[in-house]
């Protein structure tokens, strides 16, 4: 059962939000209801719901609504202004605060020298990626490698780096400009294997590829980050 406070429950949001509740008797029970200052239409839902609190922002309206509901449902406390919005803002449920796993997020870290049961290739922590630059590229860079390795880094690169690679991405603009993956002295001072770590856990801020491409995927996508090298 979660307990939620409804902040701006008299607004279009707020009633629908309720809506969504009334619907949910069995998962969630209204803990608060919190408005400006309509007085009338929180009395209405303070007698319908008759919840331990309703705060009211404006404290004039406040005292209207004790008046108001003249003592018919003793069980909710009325409050007012910040303090009160303070007292019923630690029952707010927030979806962002929930558990979830986000598509591109590493939610944990495998201890460094793990395997994956499939066997494929040994992990290798961020710190270690000087070691996991020494590997050489197990995958030749056939036409089929790297028509695969395109598909994916459209996917899952473009947004950043850019259908080029020099960075000018969509997401780029709002985020972190990355490095410009066509520089020459950059594709000759990267080794494949130092690459393909990138993908596998992530930079700074780049996210890790290591659950949504396969080991052998990354490398496909490397040996296509290959062929944008500015000529
Ligand atoms: C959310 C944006 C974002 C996405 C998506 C992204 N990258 Fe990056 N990438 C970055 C940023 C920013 C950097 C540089 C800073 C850092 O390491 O975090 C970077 C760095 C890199 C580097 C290292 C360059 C160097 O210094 O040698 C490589 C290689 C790379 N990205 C390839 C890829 C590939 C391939 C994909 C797709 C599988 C990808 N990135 C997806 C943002 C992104």
């Amino acid at each position: 059962m979660i307990g939620v406070t409804v902040l701006g429950s008299t607004g279009s949001i707020g009633e629908s939000t309720l809506d969504v509740l009334a619907r949910h008797p069995d998962r969630f029970k209204l803990v608060g209801l919190g408005a400006n200052r309509n007085v009338a239409k929180l009395a209405a839902q303070v007698l319908r719901w008759r919840p331990p609190y309703a705060v009211l922002a404006d404290e004039n309206a406040a005292r209207e609504l004790v008046q108001a509901l003249d003592g018919q449902v003793p069980e909710t406390r009325v409050l007012a202004g910040a303090q009160g919005l303070i007292i019923v803002y630690r029952w707010t449920h927030d979806m962002i605060k929930t558990q979830r796993v986000m598509p591109g997020e590493m939610n944990f870290a495998m201890a460094p020298g793990s395997l994956p049961r499939t066997g494929s290739q040994l992990y290798y922590s961020k710190e270690q990626r000087e070691v996991a630059a020494l590997r050489k590229n197990p995958v030749p860079a056939t036409a089929e490698s790297i028509r695969k390795g395109g598909d994916l880094y459209v996917i899952y690169c473009t947004p950043c780096h850019g259908a080029s690679g020099t960075g000018n991405g969509l997401v780029a603009a709002k985020f972190v400009t990355p490095a410009d993956l066509t520089n020459p002295e950059l594709q000759k001072a990267r080794t494949d294997g130092y690459w393909q770590s990138y993908l596998s856990v992530g930079g700074a801020v780049m996210p890790s590829y290591s659950e949504s491409l396969s080991a052998e995927e990354r490398w496909h996508v490397i040996n296509y980050v290959r062929t944008l090298a500015a000529k």
